[in-house]
């Protein structure tokens, strides 16, 4: 029997990757969260059933969803008092697990990232327990979720912002300067994959996810709450900063497609880039939500909000060299997709 580890998996990478798992696969799927920021699976779950066993709840008619809920270092202080703790707990029946996929982490938008960073640096104890577990409990594969962050913040300032390429950050040469507690976290959590990979012999590769957005992403991330706000019609509409800051956003579908690319030939732990490989400034972002909803408004710079490094996108150049992957989801395609996310929730919470 095949089992797949997703920590942090009721957030929105991970609900995301553990529906495609229970939809590709015939797999069991073992899922950590806390519920910090994540919600339950009841609310993204179709058709959710579930009964509770011992300090688990198994979900689904096929019960090939299993949650536990609390703070993932806990679950992983457990296997240091018995390495076969689930098995033991749970009647599951397997060596170890299958594909391990790390998204558990204090995330937040750019609001957590300037204005609490000593809570995200506990991103730091989380990778640190996470890695040292992996290399006694061996995993067939993991995926460590990195980010664009850990780039140099010096390559992507107004006057010399240029396409990230994987090579911009070096480990064995100048590293640079990542993105606040958060990036650091990154830039750490991917040196210590090529530990794992090196001295421990486990199977790691790191992603750098540029601006993935998606139909149910939290609405303190920029892209839900553009669009909800173009349902409403807002004019002026409002804009963190002058707006002319940019990002490389990616769809969520394309991002899980190639973490499953990467999973399958990487091994050693390295990073690679996730994103359009184009740059979009929030006030094209604004413009296009707008022309989507049907009207045009004028701009509201709110200059007292932080807005982070001001060009932020990357070079694809190696990944579809490598593996031939594009996205496929166009930015027009995804944020109409976005946006019609929108307006069904407005209508559903009476708001539209
Ligand atoms: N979404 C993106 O565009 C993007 C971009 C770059 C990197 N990433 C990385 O991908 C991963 C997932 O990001 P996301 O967008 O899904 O964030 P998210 O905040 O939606 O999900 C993180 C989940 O982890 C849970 N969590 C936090 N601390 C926990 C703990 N100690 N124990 C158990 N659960 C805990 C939260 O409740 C949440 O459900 C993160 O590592 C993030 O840095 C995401």
């Amino acid at each position: 029997m095949k089992i797949h580890l997703v920590s942090g998996g009721c957030g929105f990478v991970g609900r995301n990757m553990t529906r495609r798992l229970l939809k590709a696969t015939n797999d069991k799927v073992f899922i950590i969260d806390d519920l910090s920021i994540g919600t339950h699976p009841s609310n993204w779950m179709e058709n959710f059933t579930s009964r509770k066993y011992k300090d688990v709840e198994i979900i689904g008619q096929d019960e090939r969803l299993y949650f536990w809920q609390g703070d993932f270092r806990n679950f992983l202080f457990r296997f240091r008092e018995n390495p076969r703790f689930v098995q033991d707990n749970y009647g599951l029946d397997f060596e170890r697990f299958c594909d391990v996929f790390h998204f558990a982490a204090i995330v937040g938008g750019r609001l957590k990232i300037e204005g609490d960073p000593m809570a995200v640096a506990l991103d730091l104890s989380i990778d640190a327990e996470f890695f040292y577990w992996v290399c006694r409990h061996k995993p067939e594969r993991v995926l460590y979720p990195s980010s664009s962050a850990a780039y140099p913040v010096n390559l992507q300032s107004e006057s010399h912002a240029i396409a990230l390429g994987e090579g911009d950050i070096d480990f064995k040469g100048n590293l640079g300067t990542p993105d606040m507690t958060y990036g650091w976290s990154k830039l750490t959590g991917e040196f210590l994959a090529q530990i794992a990979a090196r001295h421990y012999g486990v199977s790691v590769v790191c992603i750098r996810p540029f601006s993935g957005y998606g139909e149910d992403q939290d609405l303190s991330y920029p892209v839900p709450a553009i669009a909800a706000r173009a349902a409403r019609r807002e004019n002026p509409f409002e804009v963190w900063g002058t707006g002319k800051q940019g990002r490389d956003f990616v769809h969520i579908d394309d991002i899980i497609d190639l973490i499953f690319i990467l999973m399958a030939n990487v091994r050693d732990g390295s990073g690679w880039n996730i994103g359009s490989g184009k740059l979009t400034s929030f006030l094209d972002l604004i413009e296009l939500f707008c022309d989507i909803a049907g009207y045009k408004a004028n701009i509201k710079p709110l200059l007292d909000k932080p807005v982070g490094v001001h060009s932020r996108y990357c070079k694809m150049d190696l990944v579809k060299e490598k593996f031939g992957w594009e996205p496929k989801i166009s930015l027009r395609e995804g944020m109409t997709r976005v946006y019609n996310a929108a307006v069904e929730r407005l209508k559903k919470e009476g708001k539209l």
